[in-house]
């Protein structure tokens, strides 16, 4: 309310920096990117980017994971899953992959950001061709079989509320650059075809 209030009043300006993001990339060899994974729990999207982010490694690239699990564990762990707070903590990922992607890094986010909103939300922050969106297309019954954590089978018996799938919506992605199915091939084999199509330097 206070940063609003102040903003309102003008009192905060924007501090222009010398240093630009180009600048700050062109030292990493690399074309800064933000590539967002968007699918149900259980879907596959952390392992997927995990192995993404390997080979990116491997290649001498310098990356980022933003995961959910970990980011609620601090930035966010303020925030339950309510759409209310699913949505705000969709704003929050968006702007710290800003600042990382401004930063020079290739940023891989991975959270189920079940909305579409939130995610053109996202997709507005960055430049032309910046934003990947990822979705990894499992279906509901497959991660619910698969239940790696255990959650589905919690969330069925009512000991966890709005989930995913079960008692809370997932909006699938209409133009996603790419929709990964998990159950043609497996993690290693997504992660290679998406490598090859990124376009890094
Ligand atoms: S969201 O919807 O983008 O805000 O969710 P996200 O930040 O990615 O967090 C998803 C992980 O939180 C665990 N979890 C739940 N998921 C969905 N619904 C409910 N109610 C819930 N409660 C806990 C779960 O481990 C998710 O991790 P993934 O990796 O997606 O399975």
């Amino acid at each position: 309310v206070l940063d609003f209030a102040l903003r309102r009043a003008g009192n905060i300006h924007w501090q222009h920096v010398d240093v630009d993001k180009a600048a700050r990339a062109r030292i990493k060899h690399q074309l800064p990117r933000c590539v967002w994974f968007t699918g149900l729990s259980g879907s596959g999207k952390s392992t997927i980017a995990n192995l993404v982010e390997k080979r990116l490694l491997a290649m001498g690239h310098h990356t980022y994971i933003l995961d959910g699990d970990n980011v609620r564990h601090g930035l966010n762990k303020d925030l339950g899953f309510t759409d209310e707070d699913r949505v705000e903590n969709i704003r929050r990922v968006a702007e710290v992959a800003r600042l990382m992607v401004d930063a020079g890094l290739i940023v891989l986010v991975s959270f189920i950001s079940p909305f579409r909103a939130e995610r053109q939300m996202a997709r507005g922050m960055f430049g032309e061709g910046e934003f990947v969106e990822v979705f990894v297309d499992t279906p509901l019954d497959v991660a619910e079989q698969r239940d790696v954590k255990g959650l589905y089978a919690k969330a069925r018996a009512g000991d966890i509320k709005n989930f995913t799938g079960i008692d809370s919506e997932y909006e699938r992605p209409d133009h996603a650059e790419h929709v990964l199915d998990t159950t043609l091939n497996d993690a290693g084999t997504l992660a290679d075809a998406l490598v090859r199509s990124l376009l890094l330097n």
